[in-house]
């Protein structure tokens, strides 16, 4: 039997993290509490036994949690990643705090999303409008995370179309990268000979051909992308034209860079920004809450974040959520499985905090937030499928 796409945990975090076996999950994405002091139906002022002004506030956030990312370490294979949701609040103190735990060199990228598109009205300042995700390697050399995307590959990058109806864009063959030259890369650099007529390119002469050296823009001797034997092997991916610079005309080669290239998928890499259109707003998660169970989370994230957030790692990816809250990142990995076929499994962890008195979850009849995250993964089990599992939590990889 396949183990079930989410499992779910009850319990406190840190007790969960500390039994869960050293290396066992690829991904690990987290939403803590952001230490907003906000009313949600769960706790986000962390204000400790150091006193109530802002230092100890931190201080206080910052020890909560110190044990936890820790152990997020230790449960991570070292191909895997961490990704963590965080705003204005606390997002100097976590930088810091996973530069000290993960190492400041496995930093991927403090990713700017735009969850809150018309911005935050309130307060002095400027509208604030997004919040970050720091994502950190486990290891650099070793992790898998690809960020890049084929979901945000734009078809009007591909604005030429071969005979056949095939769309690709022209890259230049030569490196343009001033690192490479016949000093730092002697093997690639070498004549080619092409004819601007029909096109073909060849590593040997052949008849109409020119013989054409690769050179930087200025004249100074350059190297090629591809050696001999793959320019050999791909001609078809190759194209010589003539080409007027800035110091006349001349004749150059160039590589065909196909939309849908014929083995894999094309994927783009992602930028720092994400944009609401793209992975969802607050407004849409509550949406997509609200849909399942009714309101009764107030800050969720859109599935949309953490689909996008998958793409970036195997179809089969371990995934753990020890801050999960309503079950968004359990409900994405079941909508990527069925969406791709994949094998990704969730865990998902979260305390039987008491819901606020008076919230939309206490109403609703959700006494603690364990409640809603059994509720949603149940729900999302039944309409997208995958099964459901729920493990105690002192046996939670059993
Ligand atoms: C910001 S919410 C997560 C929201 C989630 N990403 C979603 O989309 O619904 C943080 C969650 O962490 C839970 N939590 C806080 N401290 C915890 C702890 N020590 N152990 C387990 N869960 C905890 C809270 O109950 C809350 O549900």
């Amino acid at each position: 039997m396949p183990a079930p796409w989410n499992t779910f945990v009850e319990g406190d975090n840190l007790e969960v993290l500390r039994l869960l076996p050293e290396g066992s999950f690829d991904l690990i994405y987290i939403d803590p509490p952001y230490n907003t002091g906000n009313e949600f139906a769960y706790r986000d002022d962390f204000r400790g036994d150091r006193g109530t002004g802002r230092s100890g506030r931190h201080a206080a956030w910052t020890a909560m949690m110190r044990p936890r990312l820790e152990q997020a370490h230790r449960v991570l294979d070292r191909r895997g990643a961490l990704a963590i949701s965080i705003d204005d609040n606390e997002v100097a103190h976590l930088r810091l705090l996973l530069d000290e735990i993960f190492g400041e060199t496995n930093l991927l990228g403090q990713v700017v999303v735009n969850l809150n598109p018309k911005g935050r009205q309130l307060g002095r300042g400027f509208a604030t409008s997004h919040e970050y995700l720091l994502v950190y390697a486990r290891e650099l050399r070793d992790c898998v995370l690809d960020a890049s995307s084929r979901t945000t590959v734009r078809e009007a990058d591909f604005p030429l179309a071969a005979p056949d109806g095939r769309r690709y864009r022209r890259l230049p063959l030569r490196n343009t990268n001033k690192k490479f030259n016949p000093l730092t890369a002697p093997t690639l650099h070498f004549p080619v000979w092409g004819d601007p007529v029909s096109g073909r390119v060849a590593t040997a002469p052949f008849d109409g051909a020119s013989r054409i050296e690769p050179v930087f823009g200025d004249g100074r001797p350059a190297v090629w992308r591809w050696s001999a034997p793959r320019i050999e092997e791909r001609p078809d991916d190759l194209e010589c034209r003539l080409v007027r610079g800035t110091r006349g005309e001349r004749v150059d080669v160039y590589q065909r860079d196909w939309l849908h290239p014929p083995h894999g998928h094309r994927r783009k890499k992602l930028s720092t920004i994400w944009l609401a259109e793209e992975v969802g707003s607050t407004d849409t998660a509550v949406a997509e809450l609200k849909a399942i169970l009714g309101p009764v989370f107030e800050s969720p994230k859109p599935t949309g974040l953490l689909r996008r957030l998958l793409e970036t790692m195997p179809d089969d990816a371990r995934v753990l959520d020890f801050f999960a809250g309503s079950g968004t990142t359990g409900h994405a990995v079941a909508l990527a499985n069925a969406a791709d076929g994949g094998r990704r499994t969730c865990v998902s962890v979260n305390s039987a905090e008491p819901t606020r008195t008076g919230s939309n979850a206490a109403r609703a009849g959700y006494a603690d937030v364990a409640a809603i995250t059994r509720a949603r993964l149940r729900a999302v089990a039944e309409g997208v499928g995958g099964g459901f599992a729920e493990l105690p939590s002192d046996a939670p990889s059993a």
